[in-house]
């Protein structure tokens, strides 16, 4: 099965094969993006719609390259200064991006389900670029792509999601994602830092750090959301870094050479210990960032195939 989706909203819509096809596609556009002719035409001609109801550096960043370098026309919405804050509803002003016409629309918003709603207005293929504690597709589908390529497969692995579970869409994202391809994933934090249905996630969930990455594959650190938080999570930083904040000392119970991984941004000694952050014989934090382009580039491209074979106006 090829990918057949109309909108990327959520790794929960995907089927592992569709998994599969789109991280294939993204390590021809890593060559890509590695040569010195960095251009494809795969979206000559389409508009790309950036919008960015939260503030964003490389996400945004990386899907602007991403359509640029495939040639689409690449605008994006001001949206601090743009008619929302004058009372304007997230749909009317979809439908006026609608009247002109794009073809993918880029979407991060504050609330859970935002983007899914949008979809369903809209005329065009939309990718969530995060929406809420809910989801962040590309976000996992890049960390996939860097495991695939640091560890030569993306099954039968043992990796484990350490912090902030609880406000973390990456992470919701990434279970998914780990768990369709037959991962064992393994949740690490403070029980105030784990949601709430963590028992539907079919994970297994530690509470101390060295139980939990004990030879783990991959190691995945979460920021600290401070800013989806509202007061009494932790006792204080420096606790925090005490117990969860990512060391020399705490990665020496994972495998001699697991990976260490992080969405950004990061807070250095918050929940990772900076020379750790820097060390590249163990973190792959930068190449998670190449890998987001590449990944951005095939998920639009995809979706863009899809809108050609679709008849006109129907988007399911
Ligand atoms: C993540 C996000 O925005 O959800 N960052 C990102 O996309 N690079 C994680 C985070 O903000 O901590």
């Amino acid at each position: 099965m090829s990918f057949t989706q109309a909108h990327l909203l959520g790794i929960e819509h995907l089927h592992p094969s569709e998994i599969t096809a789109l991280l294939d596609l993204a390590d021809q556009y890593v060559d890509l993006g590695r040569g010195q002719h960095k251009h494809s035409d795969a979206l000559q001609g389409l508009t790309q719609v950036n919008m960015f109801f939260e503030n964003s550096t490389r996400t945004q960043a990386s899907f602007e390259l991403a359509g640029k370098r495939l040639g689409a026309d690449v605008m994006n919405m001001a949206m601090q200064a743009s008619s929302i804050k004058k009372g304007e509803t997230l749909i009317d002003t979809a439908m006026t991006l609608n009247a002109m016409h794009p073809d993918l629309l880029v979407v991060r918003h504050p609330h859970s389900g935002a983007v899914d709603l949008l979809a369903q207005k809209v005329n065009c293929a939309v990718l969530n670029a995060g929406d809420g504690r809910h989801e962040h597709p590309t976000q996992a589908l890049l960390d996939a792509l860097t495991i695939r390529r640091a560890k030569g497969r993306l099954h039968r692995l043992s990796i484990a999601i350490c912090g902030d579970i609880a406000h973390s869409r990456v992470a919701r994202s990434n279970i998914m994602l780990l768990g369709k391809m037959e991962n064992r994933v393994r949740l690490i934090g403070p029980p105030t830092l784990m949601p709430s249905q963590i028992n539907e996630f079919g994970c297994e969930v530690f509470e101390d750090m060295r139980e939990g990455l004990k030879d783990v594959d991959v190691v995945m650190m979460l920021r600290l959301q401070k800013e989806r938080m509202d007061g009494g999570f932790i006792p204080s930083e420096r606790e925090y870094y005490h117990r969860y904040g990512l060391d020399a000392e705490k990665l020496s119970y994972a495998k001699p050479d697991a990976i260490v991984m992080h969405p950004g941004p990061m807070n250095r000694g918050v929940e990772i210990d900076g020379d750790i952050a820097d060390d590249i014989n163990r973190s792959v934090i930068q190449e998670q960032v190449e890998m987001g382009v590449a990944v951005r580039m095939a998920a639009m491209d995809l979706l863009a195939r899809n809108r050609r074979s679709r008849p006109k106006g129907v988007m399911v």
